[in-house]
């Protein structure tokens, strides 16, 4: 269990920022032209300005300049997770709020990168590079361009997920930072494995999910439908693609969604997601999953693969340098679940219940 005695992140006098949604995530790529093929031509993403250093990317539906910005660099990381915030005047409120966590704080009046005004980058008490903004450019609407769009469109983006080591700690200051939790996953110990929150009234616009951090695990878009989702999937076979499926299709237990999870030309991780709930009223309901209820992160009861708990994305921080990761010292999700010790159930009062040969599909090796 997490010591209750370990610092906490202090709550900050001043206010924080009003913010609206996640917008947008900065990735650096290390070859920039197999990342287009990978986003512009297998997932359809629409290009809103592209050079030889950068490409901006953005779903059917996006009326600001962008929600992916792909960067050449040297190295694979993720640069920056970026939120709008409601007003200009947030922004004041973003450096004060981080200023006083003590917190590397840069604010860039012409924006860090393309189509978006006054910004505020800081690198949060946790170790991410999160941005905030509200000036930015408008672009075309595409929702009701039906003659641009594929099978699998993708036409939001719906939320990050970053992995960090202390999931309590992370929640306390997201929840100074304005979120709400909509669901976690426990023990009943009190062990926090993971948790969803949310500014916009869906599920989440980030989740915290517990292992050595700060590191991205996912950015993930959004389609209309189930069947977009399956779309997608074909389209990787056909194109002798499916080693970039990683994991799905199918459904979560935790935010109810339709999910599949692929791996970029760099292993970057992407979700595509559909159909969670609403979550906008002040007392909705959180939702807690019994860590080891095998329906939790995937409601059919497939089991979760190892690399899904392991691998994740280096982050930056705000001169470009990669940020080194502390090891999560709380029971790790994979561990007690699908570990050589661990066991999952189906049905909560009846533990012993899966068959022999479900069983084996929680222990590590049991694979052919
Ligand atoms: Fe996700």
């Amino acid at each position: 269990m997490t010591d209750p005695t370990a610092a906490a992140i202090p709550t900050p006098k001043a206010p924080a920022p009003d913010i609206l949604r996640c917008a947008y995530m900065e990735l650096v790529v290390t070859d920039l032209k197999r990342s287009r093929d990978f986003y512009v031509d297998v997932l359809n993403l629409v290009v809103t300005y592209e050079d030889d250093d950068a490409i901006y990317l953005r779903s059917m539906e996006e009326f600001i300049h962008h929600n992916l910005v792909l960067r050449q660099g040297e190295a694979a990381a993720v640069a920056a997770f970026s939120y709008r915030v409601r007003s200009p005047e947030e922004l004041d409120k973003a450096e004060a709020f981080y200023a006083e966590l003590g917190c590397p704080v840069r604010r860039k009046k012409d924006g860090f990168v393309r189509g978006i005004g006054d910004s505020v980058r800081v690198q949060d008490p946790l170790g991410f590079p999160y941005e905030f903004f509200y000036d930015v450019d408008h672009v075309d609407r595409l929702a009701w361009r039906y003659d641009l769009y594929t099978p699998g469109a993708l036409v939001r983006l719906d939320h990050f997920n970053q992995v960090t080591p202390d999931v309590p700690k992370a929640v306390g200051y997201m929840e100074d930072l304005g979120f709400r939790v909509t669901e976690d996953i426990q023990d009943q110990a009190g062990t926090t494995y993971a948790a969803w929150m949310r500014r916009k009234p869906t599920v989440h616009d980030t989740a915290m999910t517990g292992g050595a951090g700060p590191r991205m695990h996912h950015v993930a878009f959004a389609t209309h439908e189930k069947h977009n989702i399956l779309a997608i999937c074909d389209k990787l076979g056909a194109l002798r693609l499916s080693d970039r499926i990683e994991r799905g299709p199918g459904r979560h237990g935790v935010s109810n969604a339709f999910y599949l999870y692929l791996r970029d030309p760099d292993g970057h991780r992407i979700e595509i997601y559909t159909q969670d709930y609403y979550t906008g009223d002040p007392d909705n309901p959180v939702v807690t999953w019994d860590v080891h209820d095998n329906q939790r992160r995937d409601w059919w009861g497939n089991p979760v693969v190892p690399s899904w708990y392991t691998e994740a994305s280096t982050v930056l921080d705000l001169d470009g340098n990669p940020v080194a990761t502390t090891e999560r010292t709380d029971d790790s999700e994979m561990d007690v679940t699908i570990g050589a010790d661990g066991f999952s159930y189906t049905r909560k009062d009846d533990e012993e219940s899966l068959p022999e040969w479900k069983q084996g599909e929680y222990k590590l090796g049991h694979q052919l």
